[in-house]
């Protein structure tokens, strides 16, 4: 069924887990994510971001999510990544999304309140539920792009007025993750203690990580082996996620590591497979090696595997 977060968010807190929340873009990337959660028993968020409603338009990801559930039977929460401005939040809550990002990072701390407000008093009035970000994340995203000195790390006591002034249901924190492929330059690192003290601060509400993809050496090395020039790409190693999944996260959001899995099996299957140009060969390869890697997550990663 078409569903909220705060189940999922509850077991998954009182658990120790953390639900994977997905990027979709397109059906294939759908169906191997949703094959997975079926095979695993996990249940699913499914997120789209402003630009993916503009590559794919709203209508069609809002109908394939749709078809995804008749088909599988998994509880997915469909969800508005990033959204900027009260007025897209509003288009997802009345489109039908179950719950929506507003991501007020890069305002002041007062506006950011002020807007996260508002969409949280029309959200809860529709029966839906909202995430906010507080902090700064270093990275690339579709129209923003924070360079590493002008990320900032959620401040706690900051976090819990937040909280208490919006009444927001969950919360994105900066803690050193960053978007993209390009996450750390040496060692990757989390601020650990500074999520354990939020934890503290705010017990049995549920935190987001956002810039959470492993960029898993094996699709990294398969790009770069047939005809991709991706050098250095790092990202979250998976025992810094299985542990943040035991502090308050129980929201682990992931794009780049579905990118790099499409691309890494589209760019193999077409360099030995010359002859070939049936889109759904290569395509069809994507989505296996997204639904393994999905598989994989759930149940090697984020724990959230029969919670169904
Ligand atoms: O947070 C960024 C997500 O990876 C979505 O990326 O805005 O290019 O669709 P996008
Ligand atoms: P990655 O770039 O690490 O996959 O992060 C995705 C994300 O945070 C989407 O909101
Ligand atoms: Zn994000
Ligand atoms: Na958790």
């Amino acid at each position: 069924a078409l569903v909220t977060t705060t189940e999922m968010f509850k077991k998954a807190y009182e658990g120790g887990y953390a639900i994977g929340a997905f990027n979709v873009n397109n059906m294939e990337i759908i169906q191997g994510i949703v094959d997975a959660a079926r095979e695993v028993n996990s249940p699913l968020i499914l997120q789209v971001s402003a630009g993916a409603r503009k590559y794919a338009k709203p209508a069609y990801l809002k109908k394939l999510v749709e078809a995804a559930i008749i088909d599988s039977d998994v509880d997915i929460a469909l969800h508005l990544d990033h959204g900027d401005s009260f007025e897209l939040c509003k288009q997802c809550i009345d489109d039908g999304f179950t719950s929506v990002m507003f991501d007020g990072s890069a305002l002041d701390y007062e506006e950011n309140i002020k807007v996260t407000k508002q969409v949280v008093e029309y959200a809860h009035a529709h029966g839906v539920v909202v995430e906010a970000e507080l902090g700064k994340l270093a990275g690339v995203e579709d129209e923003v792009n924070v360079s590493a000195e002008d990320a900032t790390y959620t401040d706690p006591d900051q976090a819990v007025d937040f909280v208490k002034r919006t009444g927001v249901d969950s919360l994105a924190i900066a803690i050193g993750t960053s978007h993209g492929a390009y996450k750390f330059q040496g060692e990757p690192k989390l601020d650990y203690e500074r999520l354990e003290k939020i934890t503290n601060l705010l017990p049995n509400f549920p935190i987001v990580l956002h810039g959470a993809s492993t960029v898993i050496p094996e699709f990294v090395e398969m790009c770069n082996k047939y005809g991709g020039d991706i050098p250095g790409a790092q990202g979250v190693p998976e025992d810094m996620l299985r542990r943040a999944a035991k502090f308050g996260v129980c929201k682990i959001n992931i794009d780049t590591d579905l990118r790099l899995a499409l691309t890494g099996a589209i760019r193999k299957y077409l360099v030995e497979n010359p002859s070939q140009f049936d889109p759904r060969k290569y395509l069809g390869e994507g989505r296996t090696a997204i639904r393994e890697m999905v598989k994989h997550k759930i149940v090697d990663v984020l724990g959230c595997d029969n919670t169904l």
